[in-house]
């Protein structure tokens, strides 16, 4: 069995979804869920789960390798970020080679990098007139947004669409399809 860890700072619609399609089966599991917010209320979802979560903070994350070393001792072999906001530690990247993979809500190149997540996403496509959003699902480099895309799809966006309406879109495409994608990239790693 492949063992996954999710990441995800808020909500954590994503986790729940990926945790629910995984969780199922027998070929891979959602083991841990991590989160840098103690209130986010994928805790209490992890708890509905039944999935261990564990919350760690800024000095935690960035001073030491606790997490890193977490995470190789779990013998994890794919780490997913969904609605997961901070950059990763070069540490955590360098220990998962293309092991490591997020969801961005919209068409990456476009509207990515720091400060680029959730609805300043929608409300800066919205607001640049955008014929088209959707989601990216890549794999995570040590700089926001810019690691080898897997899996694009597109959504139009109409004139009538405003920042919630957009989110609303894209969130049915996440569900749809990362965690599918995640099957998909599963698939081709290594047992550990
Ligand atoms: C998702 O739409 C995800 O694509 C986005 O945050 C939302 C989290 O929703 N991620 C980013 O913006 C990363 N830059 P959720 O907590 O309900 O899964």
């Amino acid at each position: 069995m492949k063992k996954i860890a999710v990441f995800a700072s808020g909500n954590g619609s994503n986790a729940q979804a990926i945790a629910e399609h995984f969780n199922q089966g027998n070929d891979a599991r959602v083991i841990v869920i991590l989160s840098n917010r103690k209130d986010a209320f994928v805790i209490q979802r992890a708890a509905d789960l039944a999935i261990p979560a564990i919350v760690f903070n800024r000095s935690e994350f960035y001073d030491t390798d606790n997490i890193t070393n977490y995470l190789i001792d779990e013998k994890i072999d794919l780490v997913v970020l969904a609605g997961f906001l901070w950059l990763l530690p070069s540490s955590l990247v360098k220990a998962f080679p293309n092991r490591i993979v997020n969801i961005h809500p919209a068409l990456l190149p476009k509207f990515g990098g720091k400060g680029m997540y959730g609805h300043f996403v929608h409300e800066a496509v919205v607001a640049a007139g955008e014929a088209q959003s959707g989601i990216t699902i890549h794999y995570v480099n040590e700089h926001y947004d810019e690691g080898q895309i897997i899996f694009q799809v597109h959504c139009n966006v109409d004139h009538s669409d405003t920042a919630d309406s957009l989110a609303a879109k894209i969130h049915e495409l996440e569900y749809a399809h990362f965690p599918r994608v995640i099957d998909e990239v599963i698939k081709t790693i290594d047992p550990t």
